[in-house]
């Protein structure tokens, strides 16, 4: 009793739920994953659909500036995503001829593309029998099959390579994301499971692990900063630290903390004045 054909029905009423799906378009299914590795999924779907209309195919985004590009991620944040999006863009229109590439192990050598997402291309895109482990789909594989929050990933890895649906991975790495976000939750709701009936977690009577704190106040507001000086930036051709700061309302200091990593990851343009922390140096995004 593995739970699939209860999943698979509990999916198929989801399946047209977000605007990425059924698309068959690899294309479209790695800008989807790039812009879900760390915003929810009920905030890519707006911004996935302007940035697909924008940037309708992988040539159109592998021309335009990266500038645009950014401008186009919208207020999803994480904006580095945007420029390694477009630099993974140009990589497969140059070395592999347009076409998204297939196989874990290449789509992993692209900017921007971890493992999770390489499976996940692989998979959502292109139908490759692979397993797309996230985080949600880590705890709901750790719990069902292995009896536990705290399972080694590679007996994760494992026990989702021997449950995935070989016939459709596609639709069943989707089916698992949705429960982990929606059902088998860190305080998991079990009442609503369709995996209920033939989870080990749930059999031997478990509780969950409570979560991890996953970023430290500090993290957070330099990331925040540093997305308030992005949208700054959208707005205008180009500026000076002083500006900024005083626009954001921030010390000149953190403002020049927050343009000098800006820099170093591609984002912005930032004249030596300005990596110094003079009030005057210019600023402007990275064309
Ligand atoms: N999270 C990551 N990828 C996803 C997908 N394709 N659908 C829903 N949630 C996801």
């Amino acid at each position: 009793m593995t739970g699939r054909g209860e999943l698979l029905a509990w999916f198929a009423g989801r399946r047209r739920a977000y605007p990425w799906r059924g698309t068959g378009d690899p294309y479209r299914v790695l800008v989807s994953e790039v812009m879900l590795q760390q915003t929810q999924a009920a905030r890519v779907a707006p911004a996935y659909r302007s940035f697909v209309r924008r940037f309708p195919t992988i040539r159109s985004l592998a021309r335009a500036p990266r500038s645009d590009v950014v401008r186009a991620w919208g207020t999803l944040g994480y904006n580095r995503r945007a420029v390694a999006l477009s630099e993974a863009a140009r990589v497969i229109v140059r070395d592999h001829r347009g076409r998204v590439p297939a196989e874990p192990e290449t789509l992993a050598r692209l900017p921007g593309v971890g493992p999770y997402t390489a499976a996940a291309v692989a998979s959502l895109g292109h139908r490759v029998p692979v397993a797309a482990i996230d985080t949600n789909v880590r705890r709901v594989v750790g719990r069902a099959r292995l009896g536990r929050d705290d399972a080694p990933p590679t007996d994760v890895e494992a026990a989702a390579m021997a449950w995935l649906d070989r016939a459709d991975p596609a639709s069943w790495s989707q089916a698992l994301m949705d429960l982990g976000r929606e059902v088998c939750r860190p305080v998991p709701r079990c009442g609503a499971c369709p995996l209920a009936a033939a989870c080990r977690f749930r059999a031997e009577g478990a509780t969950p692990q409570r979560g991890s704190r996953r970023q430290g106040r500090f993290e957070g507001s330099f990331r925040q900063l540093r997305g308030a000086v992005i949208r700054e930036l959208r707005g205008t051709e180009a500026t000076t630290l002083r500006t900024l700061a005083t626009r954001l309302g921030r010390g000149l200091d953190e403002v020049t903390a927050a343009v000098a990593r800006l820099s170093a990851e591609g984002l912005v343009r930032a004249g030596p004045a300005a990596l110094a922390g003079r009030p005057g140096g210019r600023v402007r995004l990275a064309p």
